[in-house]
C-alpha cells in the first residue's frame, strides 16, 4: 500500500525541502519506489537539490492535461552517483525514485494563483491534483508519495495535507515558531486527526550538535551558561508542546552549521552518507516503516 506523506511548518525555512528530498532519495537508495512531489507551488526549490531542469511541471497536469508521465521525471539514475554507507548493501536496481516539480516560472504561479481565487476553477484544478495521486498509485507502485508544501495556510497546503494518510510538521524551536505550531494544530489537523490522518512533530535545526563553546575555544562563562541551559529548555518546550498540541515528536535534527552555510543544496544524505545527517534520515525511514507495520 501506498504511504502519502506530507511536510508542513508554519514558517518558512524550517527545512521542508531539505528534508522531503533527502528522504526521498535516501528511501529510493534502499529499494523502495519514492515519488516526490514539489507542491512549494509559489517558492518551488526542488530542482536545486536535483540539479534536474523539467520540460514539463505540475502546472503542466493542473492545466495543460499533460499526461502524468510527462510531469513524473524518473532519477534513478541518480542514485548510482553516490556512495553507499560503510557496510551498507543497497538495492540500486530496485530502488526507484521519481520526481514532480513546480514551475518556477513567474507567469505560471501568477497564473495559478488565479486560478485558486476564482470557484469554478478551483474546483478543477482541485480534482485533477486528486487524479495525479491516483494515477500515481496506480500507475508507478508507489511505496511512498512525498509531498513538500508551502509553509502556513495556503490552497495547495490543505489540498496536500488533505490527501496524506501522514504529516510532519517541521519546526525550530523559536517563538514564532511555537505560536504558528500551535494555530496549525488547532485551525487544521484537528480536524484532519477526526478523518484518520496521522500528525507529527518534526523538529528540526535543533541546538546540540555544534561545539560547546568551551571546545570551540570562546571560554567565557556567560556563553558556557546560555549552551547548557539550552538542552534542558529544548527537553521541556518539546514536552509541553506534545502536550498541547496533542501531537508526538517523531524526531529532532540538530541543526549542522556545514549544511546551514553551504551557498548550495545537494543531497546531503547520498553525497554523504556517513554525515550524522543521513544517520537522522535513517531514524525517520525506520521510524515511518514501524508505522506502516
Ligand atoms: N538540520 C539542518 N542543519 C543545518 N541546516 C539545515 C538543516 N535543515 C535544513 N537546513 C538548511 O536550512 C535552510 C532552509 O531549509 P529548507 O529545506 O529550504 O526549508 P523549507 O523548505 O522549510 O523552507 C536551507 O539552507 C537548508 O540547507
Ligand atoms: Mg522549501
Amino acid at each position: 500500500m501506498t504511504k502519502c506523506i506530507a511536510f508542513h511548518s508554519y514558517k518558512g525555512g524550517t527545512g521542508k525541502s531539505t528534508i522531503s528530498s533527502n528522504l526521498s532519495a535516501s528511501l529510493a537508495k534502499k529499494g523502495f519506489t519514492a515519488v516526490l512531489l514539489d507542491v512549494d507551488v509559489y517558492a518551488p526549490s526542488l530542482q536545486d537539490y536535483f540539479q534536474w531542469e523539467p520540460k514539463k511541471s505540475i502546472n503542466d497536469y493542473l492545466f495543460e492535461n499533460a499526461n502524468v508521465d510527462e510531469v513524473i521525471h524518473d532519477l534513478s539514475t541518480l542514485l548510482n552517483k553516490f556512495p553507499s554507507k560503510n557496510g551498507e548493501e543497497t538495492n540500486p536496481s530496485k530502488g526507484k525514485l521519481f520526481v514532480a516539480f513546480s514551475s518556477t516560472s513567474k507567469d505560471e504561479i501568477y497564473k495559478l494563483d488565479g486560478a485558486v481565487r476564482q470557484e469554478g476553477s478551483k474546483i478543477q484544478l482541485l480534482r485533477k491534483f486528486l487524479m495525479l495521486r491516483e494515477e500515481i498509485v496506480s500507475k508507478y507502485n508507489a511505496d511512498f508519495i512525498i509531498i513538500d508544501t508551502s509553509p502556513g495556510i495556503r490552497y495547495w497546503s490543505i489540498n496536500s495535507l488533505a490527501i496524506a494518510d501522514t504529516i510532519l510538521l517541521s519546526l525550530k524551536l523559536d517563538g514564532i515558531d511555537l505560536k504558528g505550531t500551535r494555530l496549525l494544530a488547532k485551525e487544521i489537523y484537528e480536524s484532519l486527526t477526526k478523518l484518520g490522518t496521522k500528525s507529527y512533530l518534526l523538529l528540526n535545526r535543533a541546538a546540540g550538535y555544534c561545539l560547546p563553546p568551551g571546545q570551540a575555544g570562546e571560554k567565557t562563562s556567560e556563553t558556557q551558561e546560555i549552551y547548557s541551559n539550552i538542552a534542558g529548555d529544548q527537553k521541556t518546550v518539546i514536552s509541553k508542546l506534545n502536550a498541547d498540541v496533542g501531537m508526538d515528536t517523531i524526531l529532532s535534527i540538530p541543526c549542522y552549521c556545514d549544511i546551514q552555510f553551504d551557498s548550495n543544496e545537494f543531497l546531503t544524505a547520498l553525497r554523504y552518507p556517513n554525515h550524522p545527517f543521513a544517520g537522522n534520515i535513517d531514524t525517520l525511514i525506520e521510524k515511518l516503516q514501524e508505522m506502516k507495520s
